[in-house]
């Protein structure tokens, strides 16, 4: 009896190589636990572990503190135009590993869409949320119990509607932290402002500072910073590559920083390129209708980085093979693309002129079906996980971490999940 139960147990542990949980939100409500292994014969496997509701029924995005096993979670509230809610849970193992307890929930201004988790002076933190009608919203959060409370509240007007029918009143996106950890970046699609606010670290206060304009009708929707290496004594160059989800472009920009804390100056810098890449062979009104939803930034193992963007409603890829093995039709599928950055020697500076290539198309391949709202690199760079609204899927593909190519089918698939908006890993 000990005998076999030791027998089984190392055979337990030498056949999954490794194992990542991964939580997935959906706009019915549910955030669903998966537990994604990696077996010793090189199979994947997508396993659902459990499933929590308390996140509203339109729960839009996730936030994840692996350092204090808190997860946060925005809600939407479709049903209402004036306020939605926001969610905390723990991480705990006990209903089964990796499972949600809810912690609190709060109401708050209507269509929280994006947030970022700010870590203060002496253990503190602010959650800092993007409501896409028409307001930044910060709370100050104990990360020992995951409770949270308001702390300020800027809405925004704008005076008259911009040139695109999405664009009748600000719409703010996201929120990204800048490298130094000063400042909020907030991109508005109804705007077409890059909004920025200096974060006081001890007081968790922010206050704002003079925002980026964008060409109009861009549809600023998220970015990422990207740090140049730097040499010794020397600071890198800072770069902000900006998405715009209405002329479905990334608009490359380089940073500089304002003395006494008053701000950061976007300078254009390189071309300009397609959401979708290239497109030399693309059919251009499909091309037209592509909104890109995210943008991440990522390292091939040389060092070098690479830019991945997911495209909605650009239906380039008419016979794909379907995620499901249980299913033999055939689907359509939006795209991932995927840009290289050049690899600069540490100190190097990018040349200063407007028609370098900052940005170099690589290659486009299959989201796993349509509108891939969110995405998220796996903890080692190998796994990209899509999270396919209308296909209501998860689709995880591998990511080469020497080319950086994502393969062009998904290594595990899970289905009927809702339409799916928001996933992050966890460990
Ligand atoms: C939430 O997930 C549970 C468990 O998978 C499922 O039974 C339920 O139908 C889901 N809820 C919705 C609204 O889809
Ligand atoms: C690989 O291992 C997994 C888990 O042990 C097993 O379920 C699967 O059938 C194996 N696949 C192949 C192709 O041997
Ligand atoms: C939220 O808004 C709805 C109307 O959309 C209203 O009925 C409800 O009372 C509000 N809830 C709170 C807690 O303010
Ligand atoms: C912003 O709007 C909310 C209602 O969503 C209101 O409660 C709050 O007082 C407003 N804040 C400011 C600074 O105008
Ligand atoms: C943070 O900690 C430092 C050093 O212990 C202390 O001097 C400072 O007053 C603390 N700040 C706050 C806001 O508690
Ligand atoms: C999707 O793209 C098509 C063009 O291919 C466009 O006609 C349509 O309006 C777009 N739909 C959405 C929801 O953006
Ligand atoms: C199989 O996939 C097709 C294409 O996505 C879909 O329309 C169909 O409902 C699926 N069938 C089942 C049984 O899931
Ligand atoms: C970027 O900005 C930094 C800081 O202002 C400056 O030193 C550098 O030359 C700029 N690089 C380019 C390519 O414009
Ligand atoms: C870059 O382009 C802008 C706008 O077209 C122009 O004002 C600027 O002089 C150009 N700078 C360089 C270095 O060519």
């Amino acid at each position: 009896m000990f005998t076999s139960l030791a027998l089984a147990a190392l055979v337990a542990t030498t056949s999954t190589v490794s194992a990542t949980k991964l939580y997935v939100s959906s706009y019915n409500g549910n955030i669903t636990t998966f537990d994604f292994t990696k077996s010793a014969n090189a199979s994947y496997n997508l396993a659902r572990l459990d499933t929590t509701t308390g996140c509203g029924t339109s729960s839009s995005w996730l936030e994840i503190d692996l350092k204090h096993r808190n997860l946060f979670c925005l809600d939407e509230n479709f049903a209402s135009t004036v306020n939605a809610s926001i969610a905390s849970f723990k991480i705990t193992d006990e209903k089964s590993a990796g499972s949600l307890k809810k912690v609190t929930n709060a109401i708050v201004p209507a269509a929280p869409v994006h947030s970022a988790l700010y870590d203060g002076a002496n253990g503190t933190q602010l959650l800092a949320v993007a409501h896409y009608t028409h307001a930044l919203t910060t709370y100050t959060v104990d990360p020992q119990t995951a409770k949270f409370a308001l702390s300020q509240n800027f809405n925004f007007t704008m005076s008259k509607p911009g040139p695109k029918p999405q664009q009748p009143a600000p719409h703010p996106h996201q929120v990204v932290i800048d490298p130094t950890k000063k400042y909020l970046i907030v991109p508005d699609l109804g705007a077409d402002l890059v909004r920025i606010y200096y974060v006081d670290p001890t007081t968790l206060q922010i206050s704002e500072r003079p925002s980026v304009t964008v060409p109009p009708g861009s549809g600023p929707r998220h970015g990422v910073f990207h740090l140049t290496p730097r040499a010794a004594n020397q600071r890198g160059e800072t770069h902000f590559y900006l998405l715009t989800e209405i002329s479905a472009m990334i608009l490359p920009f380089n940073v500089t920083y304002l003395p006494n804390n008053g701000g950061l100056t976007f300078t254009p810098i390189g071309k300009s390129v397609w959401a979708y890449g290239s497109g030399a062979n693309l059919d251009p009104v499909v091309a037209s209708g592509n909104a890109p939803a995210e943008i991440r930034l990522a390292y091939l193992k040389t060092g070098a980085p690479q830019l991945i963007v997911s495209n909605r409603n650009a239906t380039f890829f008419r016979d794909v093979k379907n995620p499901d093995p249980k299913n033999s039709t055939a689907i359509v599928s939006d795209s991932l693309a995927t840009f290289t950055l050049p690899k600069l020697a540490p100190g190097a500076a990018t040349a200063n002129a407007n028609e370098t290539q900052l940005v170099t198309p690589q290659a486009l391949t299959p989201a796993g079906g349509l509108f891939p709202r969110s995405f998220a690199l796996h903890p080692n760079g190998d796994m990209v996980a899509v999270g396919v609204q209308t296909s209501e899927r998860v689709a995880i593909f591998h990511r080469c971490v020497k080319t950086g190519l994502i393969s062009k089918e998904p290594v595990a698939a899970f289905e009927g999940l809702g339409q799916v908006s928001s996933l992050v890993w966890g460990v």
